[in-house]
């Protein structure tokens, strides 16, 4: 990966500044990850509250690099000062790559998608952080596809290194490469996929999810099964932790683009446990209860 992100930095355009759409629980991340890297973003979202609690996250983040000895006090208010919030799109037009981050619904994404394409450069590369809707189908409002790629992180962005770089099939290689460059900028290992339904990592994920469902069904309780996959066979958290942090939203929207897209392997039983919390507004971390109950701040483990 390393030998293709060399490759892909002499094909790639400069990026010197960014822009993150949507500041969420991903597009918070992605804005620090990317000012904490050197590289200023303007993190744009239609809420006040929402840039708040972006800008106040980017915060907590650097004040715990300094605790650790990572960085100079002295570097934390440059880098803050390097995430401009702003609730209008003038301020992204010199950026020279986007990232979209805005809520995973198809139709939103294509307005938003069409809008930032309009105010931003000709030559700007613009990407989305979808988790499952098609980018070549997202290409198709856009007036210049070949400048449009998907760039998937992972939550939290600050400690997951992968990045998917999904291809569509209009996605130039300077697309692509700059893309790349970016991620690795960012101190991320990309990788490059093609689009497809779950990309890679909810390929491989997804029928992690769907083995935890079936428990449910056959009775098992969902702490313990979170209990023994986390402390007893080690993984950093349990399936009903993760799809907490994920977002109960995002993971139940997802389940139905996994089984529309493999139906003979992810079908309808899928759905069930997510169907029942979804209906029941709990969507996880981000309003405070999924499986679990958290803190307002939407952060911390489980009560
Ligand atoms: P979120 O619900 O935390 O944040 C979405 C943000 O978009 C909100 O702040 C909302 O105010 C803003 N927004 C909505 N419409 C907007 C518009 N027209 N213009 C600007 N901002 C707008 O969602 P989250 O979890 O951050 O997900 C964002 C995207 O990232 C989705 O596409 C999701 O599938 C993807 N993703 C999510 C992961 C996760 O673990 N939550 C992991 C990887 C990708």
């Amino acid at each position: 990966v390393k030998g293709k992100a060399k490759k892909a930095g002499k094909i790639a355009k400069k990026v010197e500044s960014g822009a993150v759409i949507g500041a969420g629980i991903m597009g918070g991340g992605i804005a620090y990850q990317s000012a904490r890297k050197g590289v200023p973003v303007v993190m744009k979202d239609i809420a006040q509250p929402a840039l708040e609690l972006g800008l106040n996250e980017a915060a907590k983040l650097l004040s715990k690099q300094v605790e650790r000895g990572r960085m100079k006090p002295s570097a934390m208010a440059g880098v803050l000062n390097s995430i401009v919030p702003s609730l209008d799109y003038e301020a992204i037009k010199h950026a020279d790559i986007a990232v979209e981050a805005v809520v995973e619904n198809e139709k939103v994404k294509g307005i938003v998608l069409a809008e930032v394409e309009q105010t931003m450069k000709e030559d700007a590369i613009l990407t989305s952080n979808t988790s499952t809707i098609s980018i070549t189908r997202l290409a198709e409002k856009l007036q210049r596809p070949e400048n449009f790629c998907g760039m998937h992180f992972f939550n939290p962005v600050h400690r997951m290194p992968l990045v998917e770089i999904i291809r569509g099939e209009k996605s130039s290689d300077e697309a692509i490469a700059t893309t790349v460059a970016y991620a690795a900028k960012m101190g991320k290992t990309p990788i490059v996929v093609n689009d497809c339904p779950g990309f890679f990592v909810n390929r491989v994920l997804f029928p992690y999810f769907f083995g935890f469902n079936m428990l449910l069904r056959d009775g098992a309780d969902f702490q313990q099964v979170d209990k023994i996959m986390s402390k007893q066979f080690g993984w950093p958290m349990g399936p009903a932790y993760l799809l907490d942090v994920v977002g109960i939203d995002t993971g139940h929207h997802a389940v139905e683009v996994m089984a529309e897209g493999f139906p003979t392997r992810m079908g309808k039983t899928f759905r069930s446990a997510l169907d029942v919390m979804f209906d029941a507004g709990r969507y996880g971390q981000k309003n405070g209860k999924g499986f679990f109950q958290y803190a307002p701040d939407r952060k911390g483990k489980p009560k």
